[in-house]
């Protein structure tokens, strides 16, 4: 094969796989927009129940999956309700909005 051409491939490859990385979730946000949202609200600022605004929540990875899986006084706990899988990947999407807060 044309040298050249491999270099196009890879550089298409590297391309898709950065884009991949930079779009949510797509299966967190179809937890959250079910599940999330009614508190939470689409971006993560509604803030019902005095649900924490989640664009500017700092929880790391460990304390968000715990937070949602245990819960904390008015938010529900959801271990029972989603696998440790389904909460990894909403772990991920609310760290998405956090990112929608840092462009604007
Ligand atoms: C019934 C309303 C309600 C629903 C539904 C709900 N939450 Fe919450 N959430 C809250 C409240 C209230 C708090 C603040 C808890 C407290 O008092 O510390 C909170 C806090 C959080 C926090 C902690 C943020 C921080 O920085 O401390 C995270 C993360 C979170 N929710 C994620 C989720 C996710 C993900 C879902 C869906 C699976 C969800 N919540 C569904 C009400 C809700």
């Amino acid at each position: 094969m044309n040298p050249k051409y491999l270099i196009l491939v890879a550089l298409l490859l590297s391309e898709s796989i950065g884009a991949m990385a930079r779009q949510p979730d797509p299966m967190g946000r179809k937890i959250y927009e079910s599940k999330c949202t009614r508190c939470h609200g689409r971006d993560g600022t509604r803030g019902l129940f005095g649900a924490k605004n989640l664009q500017t929540s700092k929880l790391d990875d460990k304390t968000l999956y715990e937070t949602i899986s245990e819960g904390r006084r008015i938010m529900p706990s959801w271990k029972e309700k989603l696998t440790p899988e389904e909460i990894h990947q909403v772990v991920r999407y609310v760290k998405t909005l956090r990112s929608t807060h840092n462009q604007q």
